[in-house]
């Protein structure tokens, strides 16, 4: 599974960094997704450009 897609699912960064306050609880709901719609909003949020 992809590293965004992981970090929704489970609120874990590849550092074992852990996802805290607000984010959380949205992981907790994410975590409920299939897994292609987690893969999906990974995408999504590659794809768009960065902002500084
Ligand atoms: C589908 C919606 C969302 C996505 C894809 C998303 C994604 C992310 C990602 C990728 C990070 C960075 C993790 C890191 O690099 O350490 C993050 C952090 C965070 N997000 Fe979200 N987020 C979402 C919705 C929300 C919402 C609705 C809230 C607030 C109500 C929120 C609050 C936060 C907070 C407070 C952090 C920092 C957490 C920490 O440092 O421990 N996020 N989110």
């Amino acid at each position: 599974m992809p590293k965004i897609a992981d970090f929704l699912a489970f609120g874990f960064t590849p550092e074992f960094d852990s996802a805290g306050g607000e984010m959380a609880a949205v992981v907790t709901e994410l975590a409920h997704l299939p897994q292609s719609d987690l893969e999906a909003i990974a995408a999504y949020l590659k794809a768009i450009p960065a902002i500084d």
